[in-house]
């Protein structure tokens, strides 16, 4: 039996959404009082785990599910070893450099070097701060990195902004984008070169839905 892994928060509903199109019910995820990791769909042919997004990669590299449904922002983040199958063109969002919109800053250039920059995302800022040549601390943090800037403890952070709500309401403005992110479809490679349990097939119908659906 295949399993798929499903990300907790912001790519549930739209990935469950996208696997009903195709045949799979994991719909029993969306229910409020739902406790349950781990559900079997209704037909039988295909088994769902709940993960935190940053988990998707982890169950899908080491071969416990097959696919998995991730934004593009972990993908490059972790650098996981998995296929990128399809983009799935939902879940858009941008990764920004945000500060405050009273600082002096207007370009991350302007930011002073030993500076610091707070993120849930080091690895991407560190990485463009190298390009810029800038030398920055990167202050690693798990949720509400906005905080950073507010509280003084960094000038600068490096996030994902969606509506833009977030920076808004915290007296914060994107200053650069980084890159842009959506879903993307991703599989164990082995299972996928293998075709286990039909994965190509139902890959191709996931793929097909997708075009479909933005054409
Ligand atoms: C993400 C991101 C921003 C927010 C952006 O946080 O880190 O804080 O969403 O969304 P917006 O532009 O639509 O306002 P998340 O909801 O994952 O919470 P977290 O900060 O606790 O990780």
């Amino acid at each position: 039996m295949l399993t798929v892994a499903l990300p907790k928060g912001e790519l549930l509903k739209n990935s469950i959404r996208l696997l009903q199109a195709v045949g799979l019910d994991f719909s029993a995820f969306l229910d409020s009082g739902n406790r349950q990791l781990q559900i079997v769909d209704a037909s039988g042919k295909a088994k769902g785990l709940l993960v935190r997004g940053q988990d998707v990669p982890v169950y899908v590299e080491y071969g416990q599910a097959q696919i998995g449904i991730i934004g593009y922002d972990v993908l490059r983040e972790k650098q996981p070893q998995v296929a990128h199958l399809v983009d799935l063109h939902f879940g858009g969002c941008r990764m920004s450099v945000a500060v405050k919109a009273s600082s002096p800053y207007k370009s991350p250039l302007d930011l002073p070097a030993h500076g610091r920059v707070a993120s849930k995302y080091v690895n991407c800022a560190r990485e463009y701060f190298q390009s810029l040549d800038l030398p920055v601390e990167i202050v690693p943090l798990y949720g509400s990195v906005e905080l950073g800037p507010i509280t003084g403890m960094s000038e600068a952070i490096v996030d994902i902004v969606s509506t833009g709500r977030t920076l808004k309401e915290n007296g914060l403005v994107e200053i650069t984008t980084l890159y842009e992110s959506t879903a993307r479809l991703i599989a164990h490679p082995l299972s996928y070169r293998l075709n286990t349990g039909n994965l190509h097939q139902l890959v191709e119908d996931m793929r097909s839905h997708v075009l479909s659906a933005v054409s």
